[in-house]
Formats: C-alpha cells, sequence, structure tokens
C-alpha cells in the first residue's frame, strides 16, 4: 500500500514500548489508528499524542488472548476509523528463564499472546481484506525467531513460529492485493521489554549484537507496508552472521552464541529474574 493517506491501522501493543512508536510513525503517513491494549488508561495517553499528529485515533481497551476483545476491537476499529487496512500485530512477552525453571502458564500464555492471538487476528481481518483487494498485516517477531536463544526459548519457539507462518501465508495472498510482512528487531534500546530487562537487571547486550533504536523499529514498519517487504531485520549489521550461521549450521550458531556472549547475556536476565545472583 503505497498511499496510507486515511487509511485504517489497528496496532495492538500500543500502550508501551515500542507499539506508541509504530502508531506515531503510521500517523505520520495520515494513517488513523486503533490502539489495543490492556491498559486503557495508558492507551488514551498514546491516543492523544496520535490525535495532535493531525488523523483519527481511538482507544479499545483489548486482552488480545479473549475472543471477545480480538472480534470487539476490529469492530470497533471499523466502526470508528473504517474497513482495516492495516493490522500491526505487535503485542508481545518475554518470559526470560531457564526452560526447565518454565511453568505451564508461562508457557501456554506466551503461545497464545505471541502467536494464538497474532494468528486469530488476521483471520479476523484477512477476509475483508482479501474481499476488497486492499490491505496488509505486520507481524512483529524477533531476532530470536531468526536465531535459537537459550534462556528464551519459549520466546524463541513463538517468534520462529510466527516467522514461518508470516512467509507461508505471505505466499498464499500473492496477487491477492494483500501484503503480509514480518520485522524482526534485535535488541531495541530506550523503549520496551530490552530497555525494561536493562533497567530491571543491568544486562548488557553483547557487543556483536549491538542495539537499535524504536524509530528504527517504526520505520521498519512503514517500508515494509508502502513497499510489501517480505521480511525486515532490524540490528546491526554485525549481529547478522549470528542468524546467517544459525540457519545454516545450528551447532555452529549456537557455538557462536556462547563465544559471542549473547548466551551469557540471556542467562544473566533469566538468573537475575530468578533471583540466583
Ligand atoms: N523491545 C525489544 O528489544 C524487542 C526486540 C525484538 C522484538 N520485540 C517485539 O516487539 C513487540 C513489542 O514489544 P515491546 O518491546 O514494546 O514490549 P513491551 O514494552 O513489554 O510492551 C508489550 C506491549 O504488548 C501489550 N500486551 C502484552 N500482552 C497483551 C495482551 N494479552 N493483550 C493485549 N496487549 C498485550 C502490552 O500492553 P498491556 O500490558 O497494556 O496489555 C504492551 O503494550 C513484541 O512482539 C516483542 O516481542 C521487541
Amino acid at each position: 500500500m503505497q498511499d496510507l493517506k486515511g487509511a485504517t491501522a489497528i496496532v495492538t501493543g500500543g500502550s508501551r514500548g515500542l507499539g506508541p512508536y509504530i502508531a506515531r510513525a503510521l500517523a505520520r503517513e495520515g494513517m488513523n489508528i486503533a490502539l489495543a491494549a490492556r491498559d486503557g488508561a495508558k492507551l488514551e495517553g498514546v491516543q492523544k499524542e496520535i490525535e495532535a499528529l493531525g488523523v483519527r485515533a481511538l482507544s479499545v481497551p483489548t486482552d488480545v488472548n479473549q475472543p471477545e476483545d480480538r472480534a470487539r476491537l476490529v469492530e470497533q476499529a471499523a466502526a470508528g476509523l473504517g474497513p482495516i487496512d492495516l493490522l500491526v500485530n505487535n503485542a508481545g512477552v518475554e518470559p526470560t528463564m531457564a526452560f526447565v525453571d518454565i511453568d505451564e502458564a508461562a508457557i501456554t500464555g506466551t503461545i497464545q499472546t505471541n502467536l494464538t492471538s497474532c494468528l486469530l487476528l488476521m483471520r479476523l481481518v484477512l477476509p475483508g481484506m482479501v474481499g476488497r483487494k486492499r490491505g496488509h498485516v505486520v507481524n512483529i517477531a524477533s531476532m530470536a525467531g531468526k536465531i535459537p536463544i537459550p534462556y528464551d526459548s519459549i520466546y524463541s519457539a513463538t517468534k520462529f513460529a510466527l516467522v514461518g507462518v508470516s512467509h507461508a501465508v505471505r505466499s498464499e495472498l500473492r496477487g491477492s492485493g494483500v501484503g503480509l510482512s514480518v520485522v524482526c528487531p534485535g535488541f531495541i534500546d530506550d523503549a520496551g521489554m530490552y530497555a525494561d530487562a536493562v533497567d530491571e537487571t543491568g544486562v548488557a547486550a553483547p557487543a556483536i549484537a549491538g542495539t537499535s533504536k524504536p524509530e528504527q523499529v517504526a520505520g521498519a514498519v512503514v517500508r515494509a507496508v508502502k513497499h510489501n517487504v517480505a521480511e525486515v531485520i532490524v540490528t546491526p549489521i554485525s549481529g547478522r552472521p549470528l542468524a546467517a550461521a544459525a540457519a545454516l549450521v545450528p551447532s555452529f550458531g549456537q557455538t557462536m552464541m556462547r563465544l559471542t556472549g549473547v548466551q551469557g547475556a540471556f542467562k544473566h536476565m533469566a538468573d537475575s529474574r530468578a533471583g540466583n545472583d
């Protein structure tokens, strides 16, 4: 979709972290935005910022894991702003822990939020988009969907699945007028779950991985939508050999993860959160 002016976007995870950056970047392109997350008060704060950019915005308090909330989100966005042109599946959770310490609720909850609810929201909006021959979905995955991450295994599993399903469905949509992109950020400074982990645990991203800015993730979303890009990786170039190694020779990829300190960084986060250090 080249011209986003006046079009309607749903951005999940719009209350804090990367979501508000993505919503503001889309609003600067002229899109009207329906913001979804559980924290209604925070959504309203972001809504005011979006409206100040000269577009329309809605706050729709939503738990993406509740079927009735997902249905209400899509209905209210369409009723208030017009047919849905863009869904950004951005809401996510990351329980950084040793696999043997994760309980059943964290496993099922992470899969539900990061994967199942994204698929179910796609199922709600895609038929209308295909019928109108117009629309786009952006799934926010992670470099953890390109590289298996020790001490972040369930998160990594959900993001690998989200990358896989994104490419598969994108191929099904070819020629339909509807696009689908997946965006894979690495460590992001200033806002979001990694920045929160830095505050909470003092972890530092290993030099090889480096960090990027939330504005770069937001810019990647806009570029993906306007140019129908299949996949955008948002990480410094120095981190990309890790992904190549993980894809080509998985055992070598995991050796590199240990030698470069990436595994150690996630173990540090897991240990800090478990109170083991
Ligand atoms: N920040 C990074 O370094 C980084 C790197 C790679 C990928 N990512 C991905 O980027 C996306 C955004 O992450 P972030 O860094 O912005 O995380 P964050 O700061 O923890 O924010 C997560 C967002 O998701 C929402 N959310 C969580 N569970 C929800 C639920 N059940 N229903 C509705 N909303 C829910 C939260 O809102 P409420 O709590 O108000 O519901 C919040 O708006 C995620 O998919 C994440 O995996 C982030």
